[in-house]
């Protein structure tokens, strides 16, 4: 009756499909406010001045704040810097007259109800003092800056390069991408007066928000409470506190009133973004088909107020035994908000430039693309110089490649056909880090054999609660309807933001060093019954099985968990633990996948469908390959985006992006996602964590694009370097 390993329906899936789930936007106070907020029409330059008359002229108008009558807040950039800022200043909403980008917020309409506030807020009237903006990445090549974060380079490649026997050398391009999750980013601020807050937000980590809110108005930590229990998606969105929680907070404090606030969905586009980046990609081989020197430059934008950066660069030493490697990242500025992680951030950009780079160096070398990953198969990381704690990637491929049918392909390019279709079929090796942050759980079994487990994590859609409660019910040896699971509020145990793939490891290796120490206290319990068969058993001696506490020499020997706590007088036993990483820098630690896709694509219209996905992924230890599966299927789909549909323009002339809705920016639909085979390679590790976890949350994207893209060349023979690949580039 093991838990770990089994597939289970999400213990939240009746609550989600019944409605009974609240989002941050659904929660209920008596005599709420709602704002709706004010966006700039300019890209850079200050507020010269506001008309407020007409707005606050409409019946139902409350007030309309903006950085010259709001309440206080910090005045230093430090006081904004929440959890994962990274270097600079953050953004400060309404602070001052300052215009950092298009579209960021200007003022807050307070109304009775929200189509009032909507209403009145284009009624506020904003005059601005222009200066020029710069929003083309292209256009700051010579004025971009090292971003400092390349791995060391090693060798001398461009030696290498120049003498290789093959050469392959191209530019691969990515458009800005916008996350779109279906809800969107909304808090609901509950003024409970004396300076207390309870605040449901659309987070991924309410104590990020709740250190946040605290920090920039002064707050008490304790009084400021952050729930999310559930998100509509996220998938990076919301690592951040975006602009939405300081101005709903900033409502509440100033009519002393609850205060819901709703992005639109065009306000989905004013805040963090996949950043655009041109790559630059050289790869060196031997005419045998093994790596000689691999440069791998990337020009990548980030706003004028902070420095985001992503690692791009280094998957392709990770990945491939080169002895000689050279990488450059660089930032250029621009009058944009700040990008922010997107769905496996650097990883689904760097190696979506070299999985294409692979693709086109095997045509070179007239050799199969899956051969030549083989022939440059490495067993270490050779960044580090170190070796994986476990690394099945070639059980990937084969697994992958069998179930695709991959023996059966032409390797030239226009050669397979299906009527009056083309039939392409590319391939494409994925990575991603499989890390771990420290975060706490705690656990309390009370004496009729029910476990609720709690953490402050947000559970954000990979089935979080289920995956949670699984582990408990494993190793307290429990039903899993005997388990529940409380997340997603800040006053639970610490635990940073559900991101980075991190949370089965994080939380779970948590919730299993709680379960010991309960186990420990269960034990002793049960050494006090009388003539108790356990009489002389050590904690390490005991499983807990069934209900059970159970002799590991002698199964006959056990005593019930009621019994036991009966014995000890218990009604309840709880335990709280914290797990952190135990990377001592001895090993490389990553998951690992291997991507098949099958494209048709009409030849005269040439429209592609991507009709056949498998995706064989090693990500250690599976806790549930129900959830797993549908991440792996997400992450495919959003791979899917990338290659065919996602794309956020920008006017460059008004420094505006101008697709914001789902109408103009594309984001696959059913009838674009057909068939989809996720393959889980067992993956035994005993170094990475107890549990042997590596999360599955984003590993699903990295490579799903460059297959696409490596399949589509294969059916036309036209070869599509800038992404999305639309009909226009591949007419021929
Ligand atoms: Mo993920 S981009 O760390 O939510």
């Amino acid at each position: 009756m093991t838990r770990i390993g089994t597939p289970a329906s999400r213990v939240d899936g009746r609550a989600k499909v019944t409605g009974a789930a609240k989002y941050a936007a659904e929660f209920e106070a008596e005599n709420l406010a709602y704002g709706a907020v004010v966006s700039s029409r300019v890209a850079k330059g200050r507020v010269v001045g506001i008309d407020l008359r007409d707005a606050l002229g409409v019946e139902g108008v409350i007030d309309v704040l903006t950085h010259e009558n709001r309440p206080r807040m910090a005045r230093s950039k430090k006081a904004y810097e929440d959890d994962i800022a990274p270097g600079g200043a953050p953004f400060r909403p309404l602070y001052d007259d300052k215009i950092l980008y298009n579209a960021q917020p200007v003022a807050l309409v307070l109304a009775e109800d929200w189509e009032t506030a909507r209403y009145a807020a284009s009624l506020v009237r904003v005059d601005y003092e222009q200066e020029a903006h710069v929003t083309e990445l292209e256009s700051q090549r010579d004025e971009a800056f090292d971003a400092k974060n390349s791995p060391k380079p090693r060798g001398n490649a461009e030696k290498a390069f120049a003498a290789a026997d093959v050469q392959h050398e191209a530019e691969y391009w990515l458009p800005i991408e916008h996350h779109n999750p279906m809800e969107m980013h909304a808090a609901t601020v509950i003024y409970e007066g004396k300076g207390k807050l309870t605040i449901y937000d659309k987070t991924q980590g309410v104590q990020n928000s709740q250190a946040y809110v605290a920090s920039v108005f002064r707050l008490k930590q304790d009084d400021v409470r952050v729930i999310s229990q559930f998100v509509g998606g996220a998938f990076g969105s919301g690592l951040r506190p975006q602009y939405h929680l300081p101005l709903a907070v900033l409502g509440a404090l100033a009519l002393k009133r609850s205060v819901r606030l709703v992005l639109t969905r065009q306000q989905m586009f004013t805040f963090g973004y996949r950043p655009g980046t041109i790559q630059r990609v050289a790869l060196g081989a031997k005419s045998g088909g093994t790596l000689d020197a691999i440069m791998h430059d990337a020009l990548a934008m980030t706003s004028q107020y902070e420095d985001f950066t992503e690692h791009v660069t280094n998957w392709s030493g990770a990945l491939y035994k080169c002895a000689n490697a050279r990488y450059g990242h660089k930032l250029a500025r621009l009058d944009l908000a700040t990008p922010i992680d997107m769905r496996a951030p650097g990883g689904a950009t760097g190696v979506y430039a070299l999985e294409c780079a692979m693709d086109e160096l095997a045509v070179a070398l007239k050799l199969d693309p899956l051969e030549l990953r083989l022939r440059c198969y490495s067993d270490r990381d050779q960044n580090e110089g170190i070796p994986f704690s476990s690394k099945k990637l070639r059980e990937c491929y084969r697994q992958g490649a069998d179930a695709f049918g991959w023996d059966k392909r032409n390797g030239a390019p226009r050669s397979m056909r299906d009527g009056s279709e083309l039939v392409g079929w590319g391939m494409a090796t994925g990575i991603w880090e499989a890390m771990q942050q420290k975060a706490s759980a705690r656990i309390v079994l009370t004496a009729n054999g029910h476990a609720e487990v709690a953490c402050a994590f947000t559970d954000i859609g990979p089935g979080t609660y289920t995956m949670m409660a699984q582990v408990a019910a494993d190793r307290l040896g429990l039903p899993l309807e005997n388990v529940t699971v409380k997340l997603g509020d800040s006053t639970l145990p610490q635990a940073p933001v559900e991101g980075g793939s991190w949370t089965a490891a994080s939380a779970g290796n948590a919730i299993a060093l709680a379960c010991e120490g309960v186990r420990t206290q269960l034990v002793r319990f049960a050494r006090k019954v009388a003539n108790s068969p356990l009489a002389d058993a050590k904690p390490d001696d005991a499983a807990l099985v069934d209900g059970r506490i159970v002799s590991k020499q002698d199964s006959s020997c056990s005593v019930s968990i009621p019994d036991a706590m009966r014995a000890a007088n218990k009604e309840r036993i709880e335990q709280e633990a914290t797990a952190e990483s135990n990377d001592d820098g001895k090993h490389a630690r990553y998951t690992h996948s291997a991507i098949f896709a099958e494209v048709k694509i009409d030849e005269e219209l040439r429209i592609v469908r991507v009709t056949r996905i498998v995706n064989a992924v090693a990500a250690g230890r599976i806790i549930n390959p129900k959830t797993a599966r549908s991440q792996i299927l997400g992450g495919v789909v959003f791979g899917l985006g990338m290659a065919l549909h996602e794309e956020t323009q920008v006017d460059h002339r008004l420094g505006r992006i101008v697709n914001h809705n789902l109408a103009e920016y594309h984001v696959p639909a059913n009838a674009d996602v057909h068939d989809i085979e996720v393959i889980f390679v067992d993956e035994p590790d005993e170094i990475i964590n107890p549990l042997g976890v590596k999360g599955v949350g984003e590993i699903g994207v990295v490579g799903t694009a460059a297959a696409i893209a490596n399949a589509i060349w294969h059916a036309t023979g036209i070869r599509v370097r800038d992404l999305p690949v639309t009909v226009d580039k591949i007419l021929g």
